[in-house]
Order: C-alpha cells, then structure tokens, then sequence
C-alpha cells in the first residue's frame, strides 16, 4: 500500500494535537494514534519528556498483547532506532505487530535516525506524509538539533530616529499599550528571555509575561548576561521561574542553554547586547517596534555591529509589517533564518 488515507490523515492531525501535551525541552514534543484495519483508533499516546516513553510505546501501552498485529502507527516523528533510557520504537512496532507505519518528519538524530529503514527491512509498509503542520510542529527543537542551539529573537523598540532611550538612559516607554501587550505575548512564546545586567541596573524590569486577559500565561526563564551583580532588590528576584546568571561568551551560554532544553530566546536588550548577539551572528529574527517619537542624542539602538563598509552590511528580509496601535512592528529574519 502506498497512498496516505483520508483517515491517516485524520489521525495524524490528531497525533499533533496529542504532542502538544507533551512539554517543551531537550526532547521533541511528539503524537502517536494507532488505527485498526478498518481506520478505527485503537490507541493514542504522546510523549511526555526525556526518559519517558515515546509517543508509539506510550500508545502500544494501552493496547492488550496482540491487539495491535496489523494495525497502523500514525506518528508524528520518525520512530527511533536507538536504545536510549527508552528501547528503539522501531522494535516495539515490529514487536507488537503493526503493520504498516506512517510518520510526518524524519528524525534528524544520527543515533536515533534509521527508524523507518528498519521497519522497511522488517516487511512493514512504511509512509511518510509530508506536510508542513509536522515540521512546524517541532520546528524549535529541529532547529536546536541543526545548531546546538536555541532559536534568538531580538527585540527592541526605538524611536523613528532610532534611539532606544533618551540621552538620560530612560526608555519607559517609547512605545504604546498595543505594542508593549504584543510584546508579553512574545516573551510567553518563548522558552527563555535575555537581558544585559545594563538593562536590570537602568529599568529593573520583572520580565514577566504579562498577557492581558490570560491570568497563567507561561513564563519564560530570564537570564542575566553579564558580570556585574543583581540588585538584592532587583523586581527580577521575585520572578516565579528564577533568574538565570550568563557571561560573555554568547555561543557557549546559547549551547548551554540549549543543553538544558532551551529552544527559543527572547533578547530584549538593552542595545549593548543586542548588538553583541546581532555583531556575533547569533540573531535569527528580529523584532523591532517603531514608535512615531524623536529622542535624538547618543543612546542608538544598536551599537557597533563590525560593519566597516557598506560591503559588510548586515541584509534582512523583511517578514512582517504590522501597525500596533499608533507604533509599527518591523519583522526581519537574517541569513541563518533563510
Ligand atoms: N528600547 C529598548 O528596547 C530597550 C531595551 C532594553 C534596555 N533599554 C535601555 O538600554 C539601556 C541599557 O543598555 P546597555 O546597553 O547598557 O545594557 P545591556 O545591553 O542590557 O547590558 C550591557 C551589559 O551586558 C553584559 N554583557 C554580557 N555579555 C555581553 C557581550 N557578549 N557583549 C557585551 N555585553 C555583554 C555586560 O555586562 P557586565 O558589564 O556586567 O559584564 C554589558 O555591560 C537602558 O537605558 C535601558 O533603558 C532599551
């Protein structure tokens, strides 16, 4: 059999809905269903975290022995090859008899990819359905897996003249009330939220997410780049996930942080670092809001970026442009985006 069913499809939306109960983190989220011949679930199962069972064996797991012979897995990852803290999920599918198997992306793991040629070798009728709904579904983990690091995002709001403060260092606020609630939605998308102890030391900001009309938006973990010392009274120290210390070297913290799960990070500045991430090519996407102000003065919103010439300057494309409220948002994604 080689076409993907109406059914099959069916179930594998379902299985990306299924991976979605699973948390964010080292591991990637993933669904399972199994079908009966006849297109009738028999099983669902998601993955749960590392060291937990995969989304296949967790569904194989409410089956009784023998009840999945000649059925299909529907899985939203390829099944893995690898004896992990979990056995391979290729075995587990050859073992409790699946019959044919059909998988949305395929595992870029060296030690774990392999999965859908060794059920192939075992006679099982194996399919890919490739639709972008699977790769977006774990497009942050895949990036991690391509990188060894999280996804960056830096944002900053500036001036139409490009300034992200007033030559005082304020900077509350350049920007109006759409604006700033778009940019809590962001910081609750993402894993992690970045500043320079320059940014904590001018604002004290609590870098909560703060999204009006959710009350349990997630929180994003905040980390600290730099040496100078947290304020003991800082607003940061009552952050419900805790604060998180960085130093300098932004490619070693980023694969640390990744190291710990991290997939996505939020930088929100101040310019000194912002620019440190952009100069060390270390910025995907870029999210700047544009308030119709002049500041003028010596507080631009980035610094120097290592562009000597015009030859160096650092293209962008533009993904998004989006009025809020009286302010502009400019997305733009880098070279390592596209
Ligand atoms: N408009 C906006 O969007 C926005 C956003 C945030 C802040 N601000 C404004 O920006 C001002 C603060 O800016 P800032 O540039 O001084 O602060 P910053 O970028 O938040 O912090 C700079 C500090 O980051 C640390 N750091 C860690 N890794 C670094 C690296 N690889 N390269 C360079 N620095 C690194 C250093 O701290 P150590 O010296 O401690 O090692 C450095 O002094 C304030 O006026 C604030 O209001 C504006």
């Amino acid at each position: 059999m080689s076409g993907i069913t109406a059914a099959e499809r069916a179930a594998m939306a379902r299985a990306r809905t299924l991976a979605l109960f699973g948390p964010r983190g080292l591991n990637p989220q993933v669904g399972a269903v199994i079908l009966a011949p006849d297109g009738r679930t028999l099983a669902e199962g998601h993955h749960r975290g590392a060291g937990t069972a995969h989304a296949e064996t967790d569904a194989l797991s409410h089956l009784l022995p023998g009840e999945a012979r000649g059925a299909t897995a529907i899985v939203t990852l390829e099944p893995c090859n690898h004896t992990g803290r979990t056995g391979p999920c290729a075995v587990a599918l050859l073992e409790a008899g699946v019959a044919r198997v059909v998988y949305a992306v395929d595992d870029p793991g060296e030690r774990s990819c392999g999965g859908s040629d060794r059920l192939r070798s075992a006679g099982v009728d194996v399919a890919r359905l490739d639709e972008a709904e699977g790769e977006a579904l774990i497009r942050d983990w895949l990036f991690v897996q391509r990188t060894g690091r999280p996804r960056v995002t830096v944002k900053w709001a500036q001036s139409l003249d490009g300034r992200a403060a007033a030559a005082d260092g304020s900077s509350r606020w350049i920007t109006g009330a759409d604006a700033r609630a778009h940019v809590h939605r962001e910081r609750s998308a993402h894993d992690a939220i970045a500043v320079g102890t320059g940014t904590v030391l001018a604002d004290d900001p609590r870098l909560t997410a703060r999204v009006p009309g959710v009350d349990d938006a997630p929180q994003p973990v905040p980390v600290v780049f730099g040496d100078r010392a947290i304020p003991a009274d800082a607003a940061l120290r009552h952050h419900p996930r805790g604060i998180r210390t960085a130093g300098h070297d932004l490619e070693r913290e980023l694969r640390s942080l990744a190291a710990d799960g991290i997939q996505t990070l939020y930088v929100e500045g101040g310019p000194t670092l912002a620019s440190a991430f952009i100069r060390a090519g270390l910025a995907d996407r870029l999210t700047v809001y544009v308030a119709p102000t002049l500041l003028g003065g010596p507080r631009t919103a980035l610094d120097d970026l290592g562009v000597g010439t015009i030859d160096e300057q650092r293209r962008l494309t533009v993904t998004r442009l989006e009025q809020l409220g009286s302010d502009l948002l400019v997305e733009a994604s880098t070279e390592s985006e596209q």
